[in-house]
């Protein structure tokens, strides 16, 4: 059987619209709204970049980031819903294949340098990649529920990972935040806030407070450079801590770019904290159960041609 590199593999299946990339982070993505299936073949970015906002320095925060893994490290999540078993060895070697079995939820961790090949058993049939070191990997379903390897964001076992680090273009972001129909009197919270594009941009646009979450300081510190270089450092703070745990309750609106399980298990967390009215914009996938709260939907085409589906909640 023939071995791939999972990047190249993240990127296919983005160009089909499924996945997404790069930075080779990834994810993936279904569908589940009947009159959005046609249009929503959506490639999930070209990944241009860069960013913005505050906070710490840069070698420690690189070192301690929130992959929470070394350059030597190779993490794999499961966050399908069932045990998963897989087989492990170095790549490019003769070595016997390594039975394991993960546990729903669980992350394994690997040192190896010069990277892993790694095999699994789908319905389609059997599957190989290899891995590189110093990444995150998850299990998922891919959009027919098939097992699927996917990149991921993080390998930090008391957080979940909630989409890879993929930011949203900005022709989006300009629209999710007309929209919302934000003003100057909105505190807007970008949920796994990325280079904190969209609470800059809220800021920079309308006035708007904000209030960006990550688990990883490279994007907080992506963001903090942003917010000054966009003169609007006053207006916004970036926080490094997991969405799961954040109180974002003060939210007038939220930004959200995660993937579609991501958004079923924040869902409760945005019942729970958000006051009736606030306005939840969610770029590419809805949020499984809101069905009756969807006050607005669009679907904006950015430059590469890909298009992309804009959700527009009240809560
Ligand atoms: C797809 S990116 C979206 C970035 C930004 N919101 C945008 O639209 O440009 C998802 C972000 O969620 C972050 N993330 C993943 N799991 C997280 C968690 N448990 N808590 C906080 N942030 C998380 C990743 O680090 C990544 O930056």
């Amino acid at each position: 059987m023939k071995s791939k590199n999972l990047s190249s593999l993240i990127r296919s299946k983005i160009e089909k619209g499924k996945l997404n990339p790069k930075n080779r982070r990834l994810i993936n993505l279904s569908f589940h709204s009947l009159f959005l299936t046609s249009l929503i073949i959506v490639n999930l970015l070209a990944l241009f970049s860069s960013h913005s906002c505050t906070r710490p320095e840069s070698t420690t925060q690189e070192a301690e980031s929130a992959l929470a893994l070394s350059s030597k490290e190779i993490a794999i999540r499961n966050v399908v819903k069932e045990e998963v078993r897989y087989f492990i060895r170095e790549v490019y070697t003769d070595s016997d294949w390594e039975e394991k079995i993960i546990p729903v939820g669980a992350v394994h961790k690997y040192n190896a340098a010069a990277g892993l090949a790694i095999r699994f058993i789908s319905p389609s049939g059997e599957k190989e990649y290899h891995l590189d070191a110093g990444q995150a990997y998850a299990f998922r379903y891919d959009e027919r529920g098939e097992l699927e390897l996917f990149e991921g964001s993080h390998g930090r076992e008391d957080a979940v990972d909630l989409a890879p680090f993929v930011p949203t273009p900005m022709e989006v972001v300009e629209r999710m935040l007309a929209m919302a129909a934000v003003t100057k009197d909105d505190l807007v919270y970008d949920l796994g806030c990325g280079d904190g594009r969209i609470v800059v941009t809220a800021a920079k646009k309308y006035g708007a407070k904000g209030v960006g979450i990550d688990l990883d300081p490279r994007r907080i510190a992506e963001s903090l450079d942003r917010a000054k270089r966009e003169g609007v450092a006053h207006l916004v703070r970036f926080e490094q801590q997991d969405v799961m745990k954040a109180d974002f309750s003060k939210a007038t609106v939220v930004t959200l770019y995660l993937l579609p399980e991501s958004n079923e298990l924040l869902r409760p967390l945005l019942e729970k904290q958000l006051k009736p009215g606030v306005r939840v914009v969610s770029h590419n996938y809805e949020i499984p159960g809101w069905e009756e709260k969807q006050v607005g939907y669009e679907v904006v085409t950015v430059e590469n041609g890909t298009q992309h589906s804009i959700y527009l909640y009240r809560r």
